[in-house]
């Protein structure tokens, strides 16, 4: 058992999950530390390197978004060892989200419940602190970004663009009122056009999950919207939709273990339907490198992930990517599955 799983998640999991979140940001932001720590962590193996809509990452294991919505401390992520790391989601203004409780640990599934809603400084904050990165940094950093109108949006992406590689539409939060307006494919396909019109980096949509035949009938023309509008990638998914009571709003997004098996399908779904041009990022559920295989085999280009490091801490992803090369090696391979895009 490793020292966050010993001693630092019994003693964070003591506290409500936000205010352990912070605690954990304070310590993330401790950037020196991680920047002498990154030996220990990281791994830096040619043969992990992961081109996603055209850009180069060291590794296929990113952060998705959420887990630092203010990007505070996108370079402690980078440094623990993660190929790339998504900042937001960034809304234009600032918001204080729902009500509490809004967060809910589920330790027994890895998992978490969380109704935060659109909680954020909003973009003046997030661009101010995505100017200080360095090149080399920027280099790794995707930006998520929302809201319920399209130039709120399309100004997010405007200012954020020249700070990061890439940026995230999410029109997938199921927390946020307003956002089902972009679950319209038509509504979505204006959005995307706005964001080409202006665009000088690629671009991914969030989608929302589907399970049923009813959600991918919701789903896919989106994807399709999204593709023909000129989006160069998916992130297939968000949370799964759940109604709980312990919630104070009563619903919110399920996150973590529960979710891989689902993830798995549609990454193999939308390959299937839509065709190997387009970047795939796949996140939900993932923690281990036997997740990360399997999903670059059934053709996701790339993976994020944000539940299991919280249940995992620090040394999950050098050991996710210490784990993809030993795999290779077992296979004798030298490169990663290649999911296309
Ligand atoms: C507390 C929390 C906050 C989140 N906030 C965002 C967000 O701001 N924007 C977004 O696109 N996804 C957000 N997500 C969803 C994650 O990015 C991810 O899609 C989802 O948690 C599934 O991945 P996981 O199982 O690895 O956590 C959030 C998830 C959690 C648990």
């Amino acid at each position: 058992m490793g020292l966050y799983s010993a001693l630092a998640r019994p003693l964070l999991f003591r506290f409500q999950p936000e205010t352990a979140h912070r605690f954990g940001e304070y310590a993330l932001r401790a950037s020196p530390l991680w920047s002498a720590l990154r030996p220990m962590l990281s791994t830096s193996d040619k043969r992990l390197e992961t081109t996603v809509a055209g850009i180069k990452f060291p590794n296929p294991v990113g952060v998705a978004a959420g887990l630092d919505k203010d990007c505070r401390f996108l370079p402690g992520l980078l440094d623990i060892g993660f190929g790339f790391a998504t900042g937001g989601t960034v809304t234009r203004d600032a918001r204080p989200g729902n009500a509490r409780p809004r967060v809910i640990r589920e330790p027994g599934q890895r998992a978490l419940l969380n109704a935060l809603g659109f909680l954020g400084e909003g973009l003046d904050a997030a661009e101010s602190r995505l100017r200080k990165l360095s090149d080399e940094q920027r280099k790794r950093i995707m930006v998520s970004i929302s809201g319920t109108e399209v130039d709120d949006i399309a100004e997010c992406h405007r200012r954020l663009q020249p700070l990061v590689a890439a940026l995230e539409v999410n029109v997938s939060s199921p927390n946020t009122a307003g956002l089902r307006t972009f679950h319209q494919p038509d509504n979505l396909g204006r959005l995307v056009t706005a964001l080409v019109e202006q665009q000088d980096r690629p671009l991914c949509v969030k989608l929302p999950p589907w399970r049923s035949d009813e959600e991918r009938n919701e789903m896919m023309p989106m994807a399709r919207a999204s593709l023909e509008a000129g989006a160069d990638g998916l992130v297939i998914a968000n949370t799964r939709p759940t109604e709980d009571d312990r919630l104070a709003v009563g619903r919110g997004g399920l996150s973590g273990a529960p979710l891989f098996e689902d993830t798995l399908r549609m990454v193999a779904d939308a390959r299937q339907e839509l065709g190997s041009e387009f970047a795939l990022i796949a996140c939900g559920g993932i923690g281990a490198a036997d997740h990360v295989w399997r999903l670059l085999e059934a053709g996701a280009s790339a993976i994020q992930l944000y539940t299991a490091f919280i249940y995992e801490g620090p040394g999950l992803p050098g050991r996710v990517n210490r784990d993809l090369v030993k795999r290779m090696e077992s296979a004798g391979l030298n490169s990663l599955p290649s999911g296309g895009g």
